[in-house]
């Protein structure tokens, strides 16, 4: 074969094979203000600003493992509003109504005070320089690292929202009662397919759940007064006991009661066990063969998990964001700057 034929065909094979590696892995992407995220975005105006990250989650995870959870939900809640824009950050005032208050984050997100104390690091290292945005999703990689899961490189360069939005929060991130039609819906709003829905809620291999997220299941998951019929009977009698019929709506129990502190694919051996504490994550494995062949094939192999996760997890980041002249770098993360 001549050169140029040879340069056809492996051009023609890259095309071929590229939409089954599913999600780009280039580092660089497309946002909303025409600019790109790329990794390197600090690297001269901060270049600390990585490391000072990375050290004030530690010291946060350190205090409480279940940080590291709260901060991974954290980047899913906000880049399901509007965009990857910290929108999920700011407090109510003015005009603006928090997105904390909506169903998903009421008694729920936690790890704000982590976040402020991140930011206040950098506005001392570099004033107005790194936007709360990026600071959510290096604290969410940071995390995932620290709770023994893959690493990532992060986009960065994306900007700070003027303003949040409730009703966004409150019908565009799924509900843990959601059928998995509405779910994959969800995800598939925001640019997100099939491979990175099961991939992405393998995120439930750490952290906790309230009762009130699961308790239709243990009771009345029909309405016929018995409880969801793909939950293990002898794990769903011991959630009972913790997770009464009425109150406790607030007792915590672990989404992977066999490692909660450990970033694993446990998560995917106990849906197949029918030991799945959400419905949304049961049903991955009980209403699609297609989702239920990926929670068998990354409760077979964590390398393969691990990977997908890294890379669906960059796709998630990359939803929306503000770049260019869009948005501001917000000096708090709870609120717009005033002019
Ligand atoms: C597929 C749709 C999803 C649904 C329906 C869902 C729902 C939930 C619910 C109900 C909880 C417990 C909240 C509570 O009771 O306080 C929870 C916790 C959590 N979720 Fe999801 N989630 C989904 C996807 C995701 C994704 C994509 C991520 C991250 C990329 C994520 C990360 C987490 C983490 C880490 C926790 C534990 C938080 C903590 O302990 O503070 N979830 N999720
Ligand atoms: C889902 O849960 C919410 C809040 O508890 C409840 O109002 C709603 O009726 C439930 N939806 C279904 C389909 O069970
Ligand atoms: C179960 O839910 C249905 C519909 O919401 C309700 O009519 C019924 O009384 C409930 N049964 C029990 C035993 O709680």
């Amino acid at each position: 074969m001549t050169l140029i034929t040879t340069l056809f065909f492996m051009v023609v094979t890259v095309l071929a094979i590229a939409p089954h590696l599913g999600p780009s892995v280039v580092g660089a992407h497309k946002g909303g203000g025409g600019g790109y995220l790329y990794p390197q975005f600090y690297d001269h105006s901060c270049p600390r600003a990585q490391e000072i990250v990375k050290s004030v989650v530690a010291q946060a995870v350190a205090k409480e493992t279940r940080m590291a959870a709260s901060l991974l939900r954290l980047h899913f809640h906000d880049c399901f509003v509007k965009g990857c824009d910290a929108s999920l950050l700011l407090d109510s005032s003015g005009t603006i109504i928090s997105e904390k208050r909506s169903n998903p984050n009421r008694n729920s997100a936690r790890g704000f005070e982590v976040l402020d104390a991140v930011k206040s690091a950098l506005e001392k290292e570099c004033p107005g320089t790194v936007s709360c945005a990026d600071i959510i999703a290096l604290a969410a990689r940071d995390s995932t690292v620290l709770a023994g899961g893959p690493s990532w490189e992060v986009p960065l360069g994306r900007r700070d929202s003027r303003g949040a939005s409730l009703s966004g929060s409150n019908n565009d991130i799924p509900a843990p009662n959601n059928t998995l039609p509405t779910i994959i819906t969800k995800f598939k709003l925001q640019g997100l397919d099939l491979v990175d829905l099961v991939a992405l809620s393998g995120s439930h291999t750490i952290g906790f759940s309230r009762c009130t997220s699961f308790r239709q299941r243990l009771y009345n998951q029909t309405g016929n007064g018995l409880p969801d019929s793909t939950l293990d009977p002898s794990y769903a009698a011991q959630l009972r006991t913790g997770c009464p019929r009425s109150g406790g709506d607030q007792n915590i129990f672990p989404l992977d009661p066999a490692s909660p502190a450990h970033f694993d694919n446990n998560y995917f051996k106990n849906i197949i066990y029918s030991k799945g504490l959400l419905n949304s994550d049961e049903v991955l494995f009980s209403k699609s063969l297609k989702t239920m062949e990926l929670v068998k094939l990354y409760a077979q192999n964590n390398d393969l998990f691990f990977q997908q996760f890294a890379i669906s997890m960059v796709k998630m980041g990359n939803i929306s964001p503000l770049t260019g002249e869009k948005g501001e770098i917000r000096k708090h993360c709870r609120k717009i700057n005033t002019y």
